[in-house]
């Protein structure tokens, strides 16, 4: 066979301009690092897409997927194989999703639209509505997902009504309408989580009246983080769950992207305990630490006993693939036996401290939010006054471009959107590691401090 062209003549590459793409080849990788074909190690402080929570290359992991290559690759659904059933246990242990069942998709996107239909048949309401956030929520690329999601970046592409959703704002605590009418009539500065969470559930609450809880067959949300930089408010959550219990209307978390420690525990909503327990959870991501494609719905015992005696009207050629549900057995296993959800919320808790203490010292920082585990976001402002973005949403900073760009330079991968900065490393990262990009980033900052017309600060010790 004869040299392959360069990938970027070949491939079509997920959101960007096809003739923008330029990115160096990587061959490997190890822990928190991985390798370019160039010869450079990079720390990924981004767990690449939010989903390498364990690192790159776990040895457990690739040691599992090739004993269950050994010993059988694949056979269909219609038969039983042990990982699926190992693993599928394990979930619902993790989750006290006691009683409850286990459907393994692909990936994100397919567990969301699973777990729409569940949500349907269960609730007997077989073209029920279904609540989402209108704005800065993400739920997939497919169709159904695109519609679900409140994404700039596939707004247009998809009819919400054609797919029977329907949209309430999300609990964006920094600029949420609620805080700034109170804010400015305080003349006070901070925002208000508490009246963030309040309103934005009381809007879903008005959303659930207005079409009558009977045609309202669940609420979508993500549970803590998303790509869209939104963190809820603590109290959002549980008030969320209380009303749609109120209404009879199931909820649904997305995980896909808050499960498996990124958030500070096996599950975000277990931060608020039995309070937080949704009717259905969707992951991926971290299920198998991204080492091969799997997702899964998690439903209680209730919908799955709604859903016993019923022909159930869906079917993936690849669900429940034994290779994927080996790696995410080995996965589950890595997380308990390293300990790595208490470490995420220990880290996540020093990098939030870190993050804090930037912000003193640099103007830019108007907002940070999250750290409940390795999960944070910094909002990027020209007045923090007026909270004016660096850059209208969804248009990237130019100077959070350059500082990706110095970013590598120096080795570290950062990941960036309009005028966020996520910062989201795997859970194995060393904790030096983790200070000097913390202290790479402090010093990155001083660029985007001056592209927004402030001084650079004074003096700096961000490391944790
Ligand atoms: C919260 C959330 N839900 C769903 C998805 C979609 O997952 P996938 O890309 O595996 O389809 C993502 C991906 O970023 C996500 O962050």
């Amino acid at each position: 066979m004869s040299e392959p062209r360069p990938e970027r003549d070949t491939v079509l590459h997920s959101w960007c301009v096809q003739d923008h793409w330029n990115a160096p080849t990587v061959v490997g990788g190890e822990g928190a690092h991985f390798f370019t074909a160039d010869g450079r190690s990079i720390l990924d402080f981004s767990s690449q897409s939010e989903c390498s929570n364990l690192g790159h290359q776990h040895p457990a992991v690739v040691a599992a997927i090739r004993e269950q290559a050994g010993r059988l690759c694949y056979i269909a659904n219609a038969w039983g194989a042990e990982p699926r059933a190992r693993l599928a246990e394990a979930l619902l242990e993790k989750s006290g999703f006691e009683g409850g069942r286990v459907y393994f998709t692909l990936g994100g996107a397919d567990a969301n639209e699973h777990a729409v239909k569940f949500a349907r048949q269960a609730a007997r309401k077989p073209r029920g509505l279904v609540v989402t956030r209108a704005d800065r929520s993400y739920h997939g690329a497919s169709y159904a997902t695109m519609a679900l999601s409140g994404d700039t970046r596939t707004r247009e592409m998809a009819d919400p009504a054609q797919f029977g959703v329907v949209h309430a704002p999300p609990p964006y605590a920094y600029r949420c309408a609620a805080n700034r009418a109170a804010d400015d009539a305080n003349g006070a500065a901070a925002g208000c989580d508490g009246r963030c969470a309040t309103g934005c559930v009381a809007h879903v609450e008005a959303v659930i009246a207005r079409h009558g809880a009977a045609q309202v067959a669940g609420v979508l949300m993500e549970t803590d983080s998303g790509t869209n930089g939104i963190v809820a408010p603590d109290a959002y959550w549980p008030a969320l769950r209380e009303v749609t219990r109120r209404h009879g209307v199931l909820l649904i978390a997305d995980e896909v992207m808050s499960g498996f420690g990124r958030c500070g525990e096996w599950f975000a909503w277990q931060r608020h305990g039995e309070a937080g327990r949704p009717d259905i959870m969707t992951l991926a991501k971290g299920l198998t630490g991204a080492h091969i494609p799997l997702g899964a719905v998690v439903v209680s015992r209730e919908v799955a006993a709604a859903l016993e005696h019923e022909m159930l009207f869906t079917g993936l050629t690849y669900c429940g693939h034994p290779l994927a549900c080996a790696a995410g057995l080995a996965a589950v296993d890595a997380y308990e036996r390293e300990d790595l959800i208490v470490r995420s919320r220990r880290l996540g808790a020093a990098m939030l401290d870190a993050l804090r203490t930037m912000q003193q010292r640099h103007p830019v920082i108007g907002d940070v939010r999250g750290g409940h585990g390795l999960f944070a976001v910094l909002e990027l402002v020209r007045d923090r006054e007026t909270r004016e973005p660096i850059a209208q949403w969804p248009a990237l900073a130019p100077s959070l471009a350059a500082l990706v760009k110095a970013g590598l330079d120096a080795g570290v991968s950062f990941a960036v959107r309009g005028n966020l900065v996520l910062l989201a490393p795997p859970l194995v990262i060393g904790e030096r590691d983790l200070a000097d990009a913390l202290t790479l980033l402090d010093r990155l900052l001083d660029d985007v401090d001056r592209a927004a017309g402030h001084a650079p600060p004074a003096s700096r010790s961000a490391a944790p």
